[in-house]
């Protein structure tokens, strides 16, 4: 039995949708289990760049089957849209390799109009979020309120939920959050005509699954956000509405807890994040400029620009236990290259005591600082570098330290957003 998981281990943005490219030529099925269209993965293939926000990045894979799980909230407009770019460049052109689970939530309109309305109340104290409807919806599934996707498909069905849901959420807009209602109509006949769009590929996607695993098909599955980001795990209040660690595969995509075999992790050379919350080793001067400008930090979604700073190890360290990674993809080491010395933060001191783990408590990881320890830098460019004999000594001596400290076997290294810009060690 074949079946990868593929996770962030930071804050999200870590390169998932570049090796989950790679690692879909070894697999059969891709399938997203979380999150929605707030999730920008971005492939280089040749001279083209694509950035996938709810299709998995096994699309530009011939053949392939994509499968969008129960544990997506999906934009019906969003999807159509993005199906239809890719068919106009020859990908996803036969019906049968796009699957999407007839138990997936819907985004609608005013899931969107909450989210933007309650991050302009909370001025300064915005969580930051990417705008797309994301917490609402899931709100709204957790409340059992939300329309599945078997529901836009059953008219009448639709038509109640939606119109009792337009009611309660136009008085709560109106009210409390002091913006206008939405009109029933138009989010009606809408979404009659992404119906229409989206009928050919809802399925029973766990059934699909299930059968797939048992006939011996490889099957990918492909994480958004990043660990930090979980609403358990992450830095709460400021993740996202979903559980993005691996153990959310199984009831993300409906197969059984003991299925999945490796869980790889991608994690970044240095630490990122978008949007507001703690970020013990963010570095807001000159280094964090160097880090946004040659990584060209700014978000696949929004286009902000993204916070940077040193690698955190006791953020690695938890992510890797609390995904049982079996490895860690390395990216961006390339954007590394000139910066003498590298910092590595291995714990933190914050109210007077040592951490090795990310503690949960918002104030403190605010108030922590960083103990680092120092590494030497390299000044060659490593983009050409296709083994691990390539790299220049100090970039290898960076990896064994990252691999030591994360307490993770570091089975690929990315020295581009290319493909080919890969090393692979196993
Ligand atoms: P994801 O959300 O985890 O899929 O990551 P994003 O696509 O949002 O952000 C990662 C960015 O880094 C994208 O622009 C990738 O093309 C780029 N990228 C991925 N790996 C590397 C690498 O090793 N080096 C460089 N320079 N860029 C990379
Ligand atoms: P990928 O899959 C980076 C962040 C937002 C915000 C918080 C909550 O590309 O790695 P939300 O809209 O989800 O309610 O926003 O989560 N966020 C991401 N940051 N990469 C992502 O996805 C993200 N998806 C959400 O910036 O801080
Ligand atoms: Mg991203």
């Amino acid at each position: 039995m074949s079946t990868t998981v593929v996770v962030g281990v930071q804050w999200g943005d870590e390169g998932k949708g570049k090796f989950v490219d790679i690692l879909a030529h070894e697999a059969d099925i891709v399938v997203r289990f979380q999150g929605g269209n707030n999730a920008g993965h971005t492939l280089v293939v040749g001279n083209e760049r694509t950035v996938l926000h709810l299709i998995p990045s096994g699309v530009l894979n011939p053949g392939k089957i994509c499968v969008i799980g129960n544990g997506v909230v999906v934009d019906a407009a969003v999807l159509v849209e993005e199906l239809t770019a890719l068919r106009k460049r020859g990908y996803l052109t036969d019906d049968a390799h796009l699957k999407i689970s007839d138990e997936a939530h819907l985004i609608l309109p005013y899931h969107k109009a909450i989210d933007l309305a309650r991050e302009r109340l909370r001025g300064k104290g915005e969580i930051g979020t990417t705008g797309r409807g994301i917490g609402p919806a899931y709100e709204d599934k957790i409340a059992r309120t939300g329309i599945r996707i078997v529901d836009l498909l059953d008219d009448a069905v639709f038509e109640e939920k939606l119109r009792r849901n337009i009611e309660e959420k136009n008085l709560y807009l109106n009210a409390i959050l002091k913006e206008q209602g939405l009109d029933f109509g138009t989010i009606h006949d809408a979404f009659r005509r992404h119906a229409d769009a989206i009928r050919p590929y809802v399925t029973d996607t766990a059934l699909y699954l299930y059968n797939e695993i048992q006939a011996g098909r490889r099957v990918l599955f492909e994480g958004a956000q990043g660990t930090m980001l979980d609403v358990d795990h992450g830095t709460y209040p400021y993740v996202t509405s979903s559980n993005c660690v691996a153990g959310a595969v199984a009831a993300g995509s409906g197969i059984g807890a003991g299925v999945v075999r490796n869980v790889v992790g991608i994690c970044k050379a240095y630490t990122t994040r978008v949007g507001n919350g703690p970020f013990p080793t963010e570095e807001l001067g000159d280094i964090g400029a160097r880090l946004r400008e040659t990584g060209d930090e700014f978000g696949a979604t929004t286009g902000r620009p993204r916070r940077c700073g040193w690698f955190d190890a006791v953020l690695v360290r938890q992510a890797a236990r609390l995904n049982g990674l079996t490895g860690i993809a390395l990216t961006k080491l390339d954007v590394l290259t000139g910066l003498d010395p590298l910092r590595i933060c291995t714990a933190y001191r914050a109210d007077g005591e040592r951490y090795e783990r990310v503690p949960a408590s918002v104030r403190l990881l605010s108030a922590a600082v960083p103990e680092y320890e120092e590494l030497p830098g390299w000044t060659e460019p490593l983009s050409n570098a296709r083994r691990l004999e390539d790299l220049p000594a100090n970039a290898r001596r960076y990896i064994d330290r990252l691999e030591e400290l994360s307490a993770t076997p570091f089975t690929m290294i990315s020295v581009g957003a290319r493909r080919e810009e890969t090393i692979l060690r196993d």
